[in-house]
């Protein structure tokens, strides 16, 4: 059969832990495409950077969007990060060609998602970004596929494995948040500027995605209150301790007749429960239906092959033929977001 021609914009965390995925996995996964996948052309900053793999016989682009319209390709695969351009311009370039998408840049989808989403509609082809939400978890998928005969009332959760990571070393090794941070970085699961992971907004992203597939909405970032973790101190997370509690950053949506609450902020949790229990890079996800009621996921929400894990479903998905709507309802159909009244505090 004839392969499926990636191109890859994007090669640092995620794009080597792709290119190491199918180095690893390439028949495994050829057989669950039904075809070949290869990567054929890649896009990154600097050429002479050694990525750990062999890629002189790929495609060199220095222009990711000159990538994402290239006939060398049938899939663009989104690596790069951030909301604006190169990212936003690359994407749209690739679904205006026609071209599926596979992403896992939360911050675009965050600021751009419904008119992203209503592009690949018009174009009959995918937008996926399995990966852009709490990095290997599945939830895309099963709030999008998995749960589509729910009402979902609520899903929240700790979304963000680098603020998870530094709240976790500081209560269980007395770390200073620099110097875990400095760790986080160095294992690669911070974002590019660390400040989207710990002031929150990293977590907003995934909220706002997280929303918009719970109570079909368009995508809406702009709503969200927003408080991260800088202020959290050795103290606080032991005198929670003594109290009984772990202090968690969870991003909360919640949906009711007067509108949506959605916001991110440290919270007590008490210790034995589930998300208590989730710690150091791990995510967890936990979703309220009204059917298959409350359930949650929990895995590695961050790192170059979980990650890439998540990347690489979302690839087999368009291999195969799969086509779903990418925030479960046509884009033309998604409500327009109603925000609760604030609660008094
Ligand atoms: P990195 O900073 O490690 O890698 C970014 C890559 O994009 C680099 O290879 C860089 O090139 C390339 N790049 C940046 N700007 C440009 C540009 N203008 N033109 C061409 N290439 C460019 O980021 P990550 O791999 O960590 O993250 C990638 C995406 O995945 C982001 O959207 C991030 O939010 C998301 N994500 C990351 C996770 C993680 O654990 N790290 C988990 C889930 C999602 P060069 O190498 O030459 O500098
Ligand atoms: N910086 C992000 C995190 C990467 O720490 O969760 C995964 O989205």
């Amino acid at each position: 059969a004839n392969s499926l021609k990636l191109g890859v914009a994007g090669l640092g965390t995620v794009g080597t832990g792709l290119l190491d995925l199918l180095a690893k996995h390439g028949a495994l996964v050829a057989r669950r495409a039904g075809r070949p996948v290869e990567i054929t052309a890649v896009s990154a900053r600097d050429k002479a950077k050694n990525r750990g793999h062999d890629l002189s016989k790929l495609a060199w682009f220095d222009d990711p969007v000159a990538l994402a319209k290239s006939d060398k390709i049938d899939v663009f695969v989104e690596l790069m990060g951030g909301d604006g351009d190169p990212a936003k311009a690359a994407v749209t370039a690739a679904l205006q060609a026609g071209k599926p998408v596979v992403t896992a840049n939360k911050a675009l989808l965050a600021h751009h998602g419904a008119g992203l989403a209503k592009l690949a509609d018009d174009k009959g082809i995918a937008l996926n970004f399995e990966a852009s939400v709490a990095g290997g978890i599945p939830i895309v998928k099963t709030m999008r596929e998995a749960l589509a005969g729910n009402q979902t009332a609520k899903v929240f959760g700790i979304l963000n494995g680098t603020c998870n990571y530094i709240l976790t070393k500081m209560a269980q090794e007395g770390r200073s948040f620099a110097d875990v941070l400095k760790e986080a970085q160095e294992l690669g699961y911070a974002e590019a500027d660390p400040t989207f992971d710990i002031g929150g907004f990293d977590t907003a992203h995934k909220l706002a995605i997280l929303t918009s597939l719970a109570f079909g909405t368009e995508v809406n970032v702009a709503a969200i209150d927003i408080e991260g973790i800088e202020a959290v101190t050795l103290a606080d997370i032991r005198n929670a301790g003594e109290m009984g509690f772990k202090i968690k950053l969870l991003g909360v949506a919640v949906a009711s007749g007067e509108g949506i609450e959605q916001r991110v902020h440290p919270t007590l949790v008490p210790k034995g429960s589930p998300v208590a229990d989730t710690d150091g890079v791990f995510n967890a996800v936990v979703v309220h239906n009204d059917f298959a009621g409350d359930l949650m996921l929990e895995g590695r929400g961050a790192g170059a092959h979980p990650t890439a894990s998540a990347v690489l479903g979302d690839i087999v998905d368009i291999a195969r033929g799969n086509l779903r709507p990418a925030f479960g309802v046509p884009a033309k159909e998604l409500r327009k977001y109603k925000a609760a009244p604030k609660r008094a505090h």
